[in-house]
């Protein structure tokens, strides 16, 4: 099988960090050689444009201006450590990846849909992940769980408002293309989720 690239996604508090070890395990255990990585970041230079991207700063970061940094951290990690991997026949497992763009920019900050599918045609060129495990938990559920973790980011300190456009962008980017989500329902507790994820990775394997 070729190596793939799959991407987790999700609301801060839906649990991919604890969902990610569950299902680096299971490809493990079949033999898979597996790549772990994160957006936005991933690369020493990605990771800087990370911290400027999470860091609360004095001044507000304009939305597109944002949108050009996350683009510019996901254009590094692809050609620097991504497309390298999968060509060394390696798997990539990335937590995040453009949906969250689709969800954070779009949805969140309200930026048109049109105007990140231009980005990702002109940047990326069609390069998306083969599989997307999203893990989809109610705003408040989320939340909830994120603030209990200590100091909130940037982007963590937006409100509910914002992190129900997420989740309703997630949604429709997985209506839009089935055949890429894997959608789990990530409102339940731990043990429960981790069940549904490895029923999900059963039959998408298959
Ligand atoms: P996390 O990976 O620790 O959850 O934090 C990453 C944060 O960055 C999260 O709040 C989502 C946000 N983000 C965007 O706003 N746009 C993006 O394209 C990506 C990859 C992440």
């Amino acid at each position: 099988m070729k190596p793939l690239f799959i991407s987790i996604e999700g609301l801060e508090g839906a649990g991919k960090t604890t969902q990610a070890a569950v299902l680096m395990n299971w490809l493990t255990e079949r033999g898979v050689e597996l790549v772990r990585t994160r957006e936005p970041g991933g690369t020493p230079v990605a990771e800087a444009i990370r911290e400027l991207v999470l860091a609360t700063h004095e001044e507000e970061i304009d939305p597109i201006a944002e949108l050009l940094l996350v683009f510019a951290a996901r254009k590094q990690h692809v050609e620097t450590l991504i497309k390298p991997s999968l060509a060394a026949g390696k798997w990539v497992l990335s937590d995040r990846f453009t949906d969250a763009t689709y969800a954070y920019q779009g949805g969140g900050r309200m930026l048109a849909a049109e105007l990140i599918q231009q980005l990702e045609n002109t940047v990326l060129e069609g390069f998306q992940p083969d599989l997307t495990i999203w893990f989809d938990c109610d705003a408040e559920v989320g939340l909830s769980r994120a603030s209990n973790r200590g100091a909130l980011d940037r982007i963590e300190q937006e409100d509910m408002a914002f992190f129900n456009r997420c989740r309703d962008a997630y949604a429709s980017r997985a209506e839009k293309q089935p055949q890429r989500f894997l959608r789990i329902n990530a409102n339940n507790d731990v043990d429960q989720v981790s069940r549904e994820l490895i029923a999900a990775l059963e039959l998408h394997f298959a």
